[in-house]
């Protein structure tokens, strides 16, 4: 039993469908629907239980939920399981997903401060600063690995954490389990893009569960009840791969490119705890973006990220030694391009922590409350409505109910990056609580 085979006697079986998608099969042919051959992600009993099985047994967890609305859908089923009203402890530079849910479920959250490199990253908070305020909640919240491929393992927490739900937003951290790094796989629901760090398409995401209660009701929540089988079959598809994937190889091959970047005039990789993702300094004398414009439009090497002062490059076990060699030649003629100079080792030192403007009202009551648009330089002292997640780094500026203070005013007026996923900022005007 599995999705792959229910859709392979579907094709070869259907003459005629009458049945949803109207496409009927020209797009794609197992872009199909909920039918007697094929199983149904609200309430699985076939090919997609089977696959859930499978991913629980590998990822060592009681339950798993495959979603196709990506983490982003699995994050705010976790945030309605903690609770309506509740307070949650989560790190300010949490997603935005996660402030939605706040938003939708009236919670009240407790930050706590991520640290912020000299390269403007923003670190795991450390597990020691959840303890003080585990008495005060009944929900934390952690993301390990982030975005930038930094982690940080929870362990200690475990005996604090046992009658509380613990979430890991671990979207970045699906292929964990495959280079031996499970250590947060204890906590009550973590949710994991397939899609971002191992082969499934677009969307395809699972939450895993070590709670004794069925979580389906909740994995369900903000699950579309048109969910995409292309993209449920490229998970099955994507695990059965890394069954046979040489994993040692690929991670020599990964060094290998680290190593080779290194010797290039001009560029450092600069370290961090996930092998997938390539983040590297540049000379400091040329302009990241005009190196980044330079390797697309003559090398067609396109990445992940790039900021003022470092490129993030996302690698994958899915990339051929040829991929690197292509990029390490790549980078040396930008290197002579440019005439760039050989940058030193970095050892990158803590310059802060997070921002927090302060609170005023919850995160619901302003996202709800009327609202007027103002503009930016007339908004100081006033409550933001809305939730502007600047990107990158992508992590809130001002969560709604917050005071719009000199820091976030400068923060907008100066920002050239773009407000993926919220409310954007157009002709410097800001949604404000009236
Ligand atoms: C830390 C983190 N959590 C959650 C998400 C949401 O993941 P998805 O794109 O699968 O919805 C992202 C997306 O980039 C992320 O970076």
């Amino acid at each position: 039993m599995s999705i792959k085979s229910d859709l392979n006697n579907l094709v070869k079986k259907e003459a005629f469908s009458l049945h949803m998608p109207g496409h009927k099969g020209i797009r794609l042919k197992t872009d199909t629907t909920e039918l007697s051959m094929t199983d149904n992600i609200l309430n699985p009993k076939a090919g997609i239980m089977e696959l859930e099985n499978t991913i629980s047994h590998i990822y060592n967890v009681k339950n798993a939920y495959l979603g196709t609305n990506g983490s982003t859908g699995l994050l705010l089923s976790s945030l309605l399981y903690a609770g309506k009203d509740k307070k949650i402890i989560l790190p300010r530079g949490s997603h935005q997903s996660i402030y939605k849910g706040l938003i939708n479920n009236g919670q009240e959250p407790i930050y706590l401060k991520n640290k912020i490199d000299e390269l403007g990253i923003a670190r795991p908070v450390k597990a020691a600063e959840y303890l003080p305020y585990m008495g005060l909640v009944n929900s934390v919240i952690f993301t390990s690995p982030t975005y930038e491929g930094y982690m940080e393992d929870y362990s200690l927490l475990k005996p604090f954490l046992k009658d509380k739900i613990s979430i890991l937003d671990g979207a970045h951290g699906s292929h964990l389990y495959y280079i031996s790094n499970q250590s947060n796989n204890w906590m009550s629901l973590q949710v994991h893009s397939f899609h971002k760090t191992l082969g499934a398409m677009n969307q395809g995401a699972i939450i895993l569960s070590n709670l004794e209660e069925d979580f389906r009701e909740y994995a369900n929540f903000y699950q579309t009840s048109s969910p995409s089988f292309p993209i449920m079959l490229s998970i099955e598809d994507s695990i059965r791969e890394m069954m046979s994937m040489k994993i040692d190889k690929k991670l020599k091959a990964i060094e290998w490119l680290k190593t080779e970047i290194n010797r290039i005039k001009g560029f450092r990789v600069i370290e961090n705890d996930d092998p997938l993702k390539l983040l590297v300094a540049i000379d400091s004398d040329v302009k990241v973006k005009a190196v980044v414009s330079w390797l697309e439009e003559n090398k067609g090497v396109f990445l992940e990220l790039s900021t003022e002062k470092y490129i993030l490059g996302l690698l994958s076990f899915y990339d051929s030694m040829g991929n690197y060699e292509w990029l390490v030649r790549s980078l040396k003629s930008a290197s002579k391009h440019f005439k760039m100079n050989a940058v030193a080792d970095i050892e990158l030192g803590i310059e802060k922590y997070i921002y927090i403007p302060e609170m005023k009202m919850l995160p619901t009551e302003a996202f709800f409350s009327e609202k007027k648009e103002v503009d930016i330089k007339d908004s100081k002292g006033m409550v933001s409505g809305v939730l502007y997640c600047a990107y990158p780094p992508g992590s809130p500026l001002i969560v709604p109910g917050e005071i719009i203070d000199d820091y976030v005013i400068e923060k907008i007026l100066n920002w050239s990056g773009d407000y993926t996923g919220c409310r954007g900022i157009k002709d410097e005007r800001i949604f404000v609580s009236k």
